[in-house]
């Protein structure tokens, strides 16, 4: 499928947003390692979360979607039965490794496995930690999915982790946890800086001792798990709209001129709003309100007008806070006056794509003045993208990112393999159609 945003419409009005990707692969997994019904309200339906669904059916977790009402029946941590077939993770980085923690506290044998893009990504970032745990995992050549978990005794507990985790993953940081579950001991890691802490939130709602307290200036934080001695709680949990996918409505309302859009609803915990703070600096026109708390995640609206901006240079903590967020970033630092620098960012290499290569390709085909560096990228900003077409290589974000970056492009854009939206973001386009935006869908012959 190709979208073709014709550019020049001012987006007006309000949108509520899906459920949070990283909110809705946790809650449904701890609701199954729960004892008892959960209800969770706006879930995430959409390819990588139908893909931790698809799992935890094949492990044996009743579930029912009515809508976006998700129903998981728990039968508490030794409730999994181990997998008769393969556990297809899609393209899901997250399933497939927060699905390892819990295998491995389960101890039941399973393969893990996904798609030729989640078979590139890496793994010895949990297999070795958890393998230090006494798992027994096999993994394919370089580390990598498919990822073989032997299992083991009943009631025989994995060993208590103290681990220092190499990069920001919350992630892995959520794979050990889990295992830490059915540890004969606590489970502390340190942290080399903050990332998004979801699971810790969440767990000490159903009833797990997890501290999380600052360490030294290199290691700010550490965290530690009690194995629970009491089954988790289930969850009544409304999930926040998805920061990351109003980051794209967010930077689509900035830089397309005579933008008002109001978003209900979004997930605004602190550790996902990096972007916040940056556009801010930026000179954005964003008004928060209606703030409160659900399940101990924080919750807004947020208000966002067209704005003039200016280039900025992002590197160190904030560069976790907004990990999701440089492709829609670019595109408003490719609007902002003057040039916008991004280093630290390694990590966007290891995601759905090389989000470095793959971002700098795309937006340079759509005219914009976007170099690559090792870790990160340089951006010559202050003129209105080209227009032209990009593809998304095979990235859901990456496809969204070239669609904003036609509403206010000199030309038309059109984006390439844009199916894989319905990836994290099913109502984008419609979002942005609702919004007063000129965007056709199109078929093209298949090829992500
Ligand atoms: C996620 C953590 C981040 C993020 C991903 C979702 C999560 O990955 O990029 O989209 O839900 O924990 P890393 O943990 O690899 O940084």
């Amino acid at each position: 499928m190709k979208l073709i945003v014709v550019p020049g419409q001012p987006l007006r009005g309000q949108v509520e947003l899906p459920g949070d990707k990283s909110l809705s692969h946790r809650s449904a997994l701890f609701a199954a390692l729960a004892q008892g019904a959960s209800r969770l309200e706006n879930f995430l339906v959409a390819g990588v979360t139908r893909a931790m669904l698809g799992c935890l059916r094949e492990l044996g977790v009743q579930w029912e979607l009515d809508g976006s009402s998700l129903t998981i029946t728990g039968q508490g941590m030794d409730g999994l039965r181990a997998p008769r077939a393969t556990l297809d993770c899609g393209n899901s980085g997250t399933t497939l490794r927060i699905l390892a923690g819990a295998l491995a506290a389960a101890g039941i044998p399973a393969v893990l496995d996904g798609s030729p893009g989640l078979r590139k990504r890496p793994m010895a970032r949990i297999v070795e930690p958890l393998q230090a745990m006494g798992v027994e995992i096999e993994s394919a050549p370089g580390t990598r999915a498919p990822l073989n978990l032997k299992g083991r005794a009943p009631r025989q507990r994995l060993r208590a982790l103290r681990y220092d985790l190499p990069v920001a993953s919350a992630q892995v940081q959520t794979t050990l946890l889990l295992a830490g579950l059915a540890a004969d001991g606590p489970t502390t890691l340190t942290l080399p800086g903050p990332c998004r802490d979801h699971t810790e939130r969440l767990l000490a709602s159903m009833g797990v001792e997890i501290e999380a307290r600052p360490a030294t200036d290199r290691r700010p934080i550490t965290l530690t798990l009690q194995p629970p001695t009491r089954p988790l709680q289930p969850l009544d949990f409304t999930l926040p709209g998805d920061f990351s996918s109003a980051a794209f409505l967010i930077v689509a309302a900035l830089v397309t001129p005579g933008s008002d859009v109001t978003l209900r609803g979004v997930g605004l915990n602190p550790t996902r709003t990096g972007l916040l703070d940056v556009l801010e600096r930026m000179g954005a026109s964003i008004r928060v309100s209606d703030t409160g708390m659900r399940q101990g995640e924080p919750v807004g609206d947020l208000n966002v007008r067209y704005s003039p901006l200016r280039g900025v240079r992002i590197d160190g903590p904030l560069v976790v806070r907004m990990i999701d967020e440089f492709p829609a970033f670019a595109v408003a630092a490719a609007h902002a006056s003057g040039a916008t620098t991004v280093r630290e960012a390694e990590e966007l290499r290891v995601k759905e794509s090389d989000r470095v290569a793959a971002l700098v390709r795309g937006l340079s085909q759509l005219g914009v003045a976007i170099r690559e560096a090792t870790d990160g990228f340089d951006l010559d900003g202050g003129e209105a993208p080209e227009g032209g077409t990009a593809r998304s290589n095979g990235d859901h974000r990456l496809a969204m990112t070239f669609a904003v970056a036609g509403l206010a492009a000199s030309n038309p854009v059109t984006v390439q393999g844009a199916e894989l939206i319905a990836e994290s973001f099913p109502g984008f386009v419609e979002a942005l159609q609702t919004l007063g935006a000129e965007v056709h869908v199109a078929s093209e012959p298949s090829r992500p």
